[in-house]
């Protein structure tokens, strides 16, 4: 080869080298983040990869609850376009996994410790057949009160913890021509009420029985026209436009002290820091009345889609960043959700966060801590999807209660 061949050679190699090297730095992940507070979290990623060189091609779609990012997926995946990288909810990783969909990281779990670190609750979701599928961000739970502090101090209102002291408190400050519930009027919020109300309710062998078990009788029980017939009391307490309404939105009417309640998962702590609120100052944390001893959980993943053989270096360095300890504490932080490994302190995270931890190892140890239901960690989304169209319809007037357990009976048989 002569001098200038050789030349030539050397630069289209360096070409081709710094032209995979760009196409390679940049990982592509589908979410649902858009609120503030959880674009502030989402920022801890992308800046932690930003850090390692790696690019954040961003495909964010809006929806809480991922009920449309999901449906986006569907169309992505179909038309041979996957992403890299997809947040995720529990038994929608497993579906995924079954359709073979998903790469395999037992390389990188099995260096990174991740079977001793990551509690057995969330690797009923991380993992399928054996194979790691998918790296856990964090663990919330959401059966929670989130409440205006000064609103309520002004009423004379003290913390509710038995339902009787829930509708009479909502009814003061209905009276005080506040809105008692801040609710955005989406299948998912409804169900995310409902998840609470039932637990508090039935307790957590109804809970078990009916949503995980999927036990007819459970399902068809005067219990759950009890379950009804509480949503139809909170129904009256939210005001006329909830309809439709993002769920950020209404953590914003108690932020600003419109409304005194929203029933909610902890992400909504993350609106609230976003705001620059302050736990037991500004605002209030407590667990649904009549759930103090149980926890109802999810935890967001990324699964990883294959795009090939192996695992990419980029999807492996988004792997590890987000189980790194730093960064399960700095987003965790953030977002409102507390870590999805049992080695880090919480203790630098505020008052509510440090709640949710305990409630969580105390549930997880009393055999307390189940699935979110209406967060998919109880059943597959067809079993869920066949519920919130209930849970929607009756809180809509669509059902009386009655009428309605009759439907989630049949609907739950028709989905399976
Ligand atoms: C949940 C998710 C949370 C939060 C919420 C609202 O399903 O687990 O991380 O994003 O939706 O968007």
């Amino acid at each position: 080869m002569n001098r200038i061949m050789r030349k030539t050679v050397t630069a289209l190699a360096a070409l081709a080298t710094s032209a995979s090297m760009a196409a390679a730095a940049d990982v592509e992940v589908l979410h649902w983040w858009t609120s503030g507070g959880e674009a502030s979290a989402l920022n801890v990623l992308k800046e932690d990869l930003a850090a390692q060189g790696i690019g954040w091609q961003d495909m964010p779609v809006a929806g809480g609850g991922g009920t449309q990012a999901m449906t986006v997926l569907r169309a992505r995946v179909t038309s041979g376009n996957a992403p890299a990288a997809v947040q995720m909810l529990g038994f929608d990783i497993t579906d995924w996994a079954k359709e073979g969909a998903l790469a395999n990281l037992n390389p990188i779990a099995e260096e990174g410790g991740w079977d001793a670190v990551v509690p057995e609750a969330l690797q009923k979701f991380s993992k399928y057949d054996g194979e790691w599928i998918a790296v856990p961000v964090n663990i919330h739970s959401t059966n929670w009160v989130w409440a205006n502090k000064p609103l309520l101090d002004e009423l004379g209102i003290a913390q509710p913890t038995t339902w009787d002291e829930l509708v009479a408190a909502m009814e003061a400050v209905k009276a005080a021509g506040k809105t008692a519930v801040a609710h955005g009027g989406q299948a998912w919020q409804d169900a995310t009420i409902f998840d609470a109300v039932a637990m508090a309710t039935g307790g957590p062998e109804f809970y078990q029985a009916a949503f995980i078990d999927l036990d007819p009788e459970a399902l068809g029980s005067d219990t759950m026209k009890e379950v009804f017939d509480r949503m139809t009391v909170i129904r009256g307490y939210v005001d006329d436009n909830f309809s439709g309404r993002d769920w950020n939105l209404a953590s914003a009417m108690v932020i600003n002290g419109d409304a005194a309640f929203q029933f909610m998962g902890d992400w909504a702590k993350g609106e609230f820091l976003n705001a620059g609120k302050v736990p037991n100052e500004d605002f209030l944390c407590f667990r649904f009345p009549g759930t103090e001893n149980q926890v109802t959980f999810n935890t967001d993943q990324f699964a990883v889609f294959s795009q090939g053989d192996e695992v990419s270096p980029e999807q492996a360095a988004l792997a590890e960043a987000v189980i790194s300890p730093e960064f399960q504490i700095a987003f965790n932080t953030v977002k409102g959700s507390v870590p999805a490994r049992t080695d880090v302190s919480v203790e630098t995270f505020d008052a509510c966060g440090q709640k949710a931890y305990a409630d969580l190892k105390a549930a997880s140890s009393s055999g307390n801590l189940f699935g979110s239901m209406a967060h998919g960690h109880a059943n597959p989304a067809s079993v869920k999807n066949a519920m919130y169209d209930v849970i929607t319809a009756q809180f809509n007037g669509e059902f009386d209660s009655e009428t309605a357990v009759e439907e989630m009976v049949s609907a739950v048989e028709l989905s399976q």
